[in-house]
């Protein structure tokens, strides 16, 4: 196996299990991240995030001398004497106001790995770009590479999931390299060889476009299932056998089919709203994403709903919310649902009371959060109140005590927002229950 120089800018939950996962294969990498405070951790051999796996992963690599840290693309691309022949730019690409993506942090990286590369080099879009953006990472590299230093730009987007972003990494379904030429195809398939993974060599357009499509394809098959789910409602059906049902046809699969509160996290919603507004851009309506878009959103207001449909007046009334991150297994709150459904409570004169088992920090510190009680587990969250809210579907709520979570209730109201619980167990509990497109 040939081992590279790899210097990474971005030490987020891409940048860092990118980083860590290639010097694991045996790839000499530099980590860089212009957030003093997280390079400070990182450096102290902490890692910032919650990601299973990661941890180890992380002291192994960085004992073994294969992942170090920098606070300058600069002193990344030539760290203690040895060039970068790759640069991964995994930094944030978060949404404008009006839904585009905000790229400045894509452009400024090139334009310094432009203004210190010294040899060949290949700079590669490890972020979650709209499509065409390979072509302004080139012509920011062509404009401050005064030298003319050979260089390529590869589009190598990431597929992986927060809560199972290591093993993700390390055994993807698929890498896709979109290039420009032979020399940056031959290296980068050196780079990812250990992987023994499929790899679909593309040209840069379509591998940006598999990236946005995939996010929103996935993003389309859950708002599917959840109006589905709202049919079930009105009608009395089971949408987790209709979800069943259709699961096992294989040309739909069972994956994505679970019906819920709506999605949430860094990538569904920005990517789906970027990649609508890249498509009208290029005068293309994608009018699907919107409706998307909207069944989602309507979503998001299921816990508030069914709290007036369950508990009358709201105001003083107390809800004790279960999960707090986008989804299981992270520590990610941005986007995350919880902060709607939060809102949503507290503008209705609810007072709450929440448990994550690993965000509570990250939630206090966030404005909808205010007034909030933080509960110490989900049975302090519980006592008291008038209803209970599944909002993140942590494995440790599955088993919660249900006799002992009705006891310390004052009023046995059960919100399943993930459908986690067996409605007719519940119900001979002595629950009022409801699930989301269940009878
Ligand atoms: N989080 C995911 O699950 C996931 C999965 C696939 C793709 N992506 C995409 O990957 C990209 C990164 O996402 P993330 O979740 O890792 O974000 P993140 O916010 O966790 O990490 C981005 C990091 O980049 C650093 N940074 C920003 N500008 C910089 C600069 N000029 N120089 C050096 N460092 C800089 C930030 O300090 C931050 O630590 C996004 O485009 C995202 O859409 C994310």
């Amino acid at each position: 196996m040939k081992s590279h120089d790899v210097c990474v800018v971005g030490a987020g939950y891409v940048g860092l299990v990118t980083g860590a996962c290639l010097a694991e294969i045996g790839h000499r990498v530099v980590c860089v991240d212009s957030d003093p405070r997280k390079l400070k951790s990182l450096k102290a051999g902490k890692i910032p995030i919650h990601e299973p796996g990661l941890d180890a992963l992380f002291r192994r690599v960085v004992r073994s001398g294969r992942l170090s840290f920098a606070s300058s693309v600069e002193e990344g691309i030539r760290y203690k004497g040895r060039r970068a022949a790759v640069v991964f730019i995994a930094v944030g690409t978060p949404p404008r106001a009006d839904g585009s993506a905000d790229l400045s942090s894509v452009e400024a990286v090139a334009e310094t790995v432009a203004r210190h590369m010294s040899g060949y080099t290949v700079i590669v879009d490890k972020s979650t770009v709209p499509v065409e953006t390979g072509d302004w990472v080139s012509k920011t590299i062509q404009r401050f590479n005064k030298t003319g230093v050979p260089y390529d730009v590869v589009s190598n987007p990431e597929f992986l999931s927060e809560g199972s972003a290591v093993k993700d990494f390390m055994k993807p379904d698929r890498v896709v390299l979109g290039v420009s030429s032979k020399r940056a195809e031959i290296l980068m398939r050196e780079i990812y060889a250990p992987l023994k993974a499929t790899v679909l060599v593309t040209d840069l357009k379509s591998a940006e476009l598999i990236k946005h499509a995939s996010n929103s394809f996935l993003a389309t098959k859950i708002s599917y299932i959840n109006a589905v789910s709202s049919l079930c409602e009105k009608v009395g059906a089971d949408v987790k056998m209709v979800a069943q049902g259709m699961g096992l046809d294989r040309r739909i699969g069972p994956l994505f089919l679970n019906a819920g509160i709506g999605f949430g996290g860094f990538c569904f919603p920005k990517d789906l709203e970027a990649f609508y507004w890249i498509s009208r851009q290029k005068g293309y309506d994608f009018k699907l994403l919107k409706s998307v878009q909207e069944v989602n959103e309507r979503q998001l207001s299921w816990v508030s709903r069914k709290i007036e449909e369950k508990l009358w007046n709201l105001e003083g009334k107390t809800v004790a919310v279960l999960g707090l991150t986008f989804k299981p297994n992270t520590d990610d709150m941005r986007f995350a649902p919880s902060i709607q459904v939060v809102a949503g409570l507290r503008e209705r004169g609810v007072k709450v009371r929440a448990f994550d088992p690993v965000s509570m920090e990250r939630a206090r510190a966030l404005p909808a959060f205010k007034g909030v009680h933080f509960a110490k587990n989900e049975y302090d969250a519980i006592k008291g109140c008038d209803a209970l809210a599944v909002v993140t579907e942590w494995p440790q709520f599955k088993s919660l005590d249900l006799r002992r979570a009705k006891k310390l209730m004052r009023t046995a109201v059960l919100l399943d927002g993930r459908n986690i619980f067996d409605p007719a167990k519940a119900r001979a509990l002595g629950f009022d229950y409801a699930g989301v497109g269940r009878p």
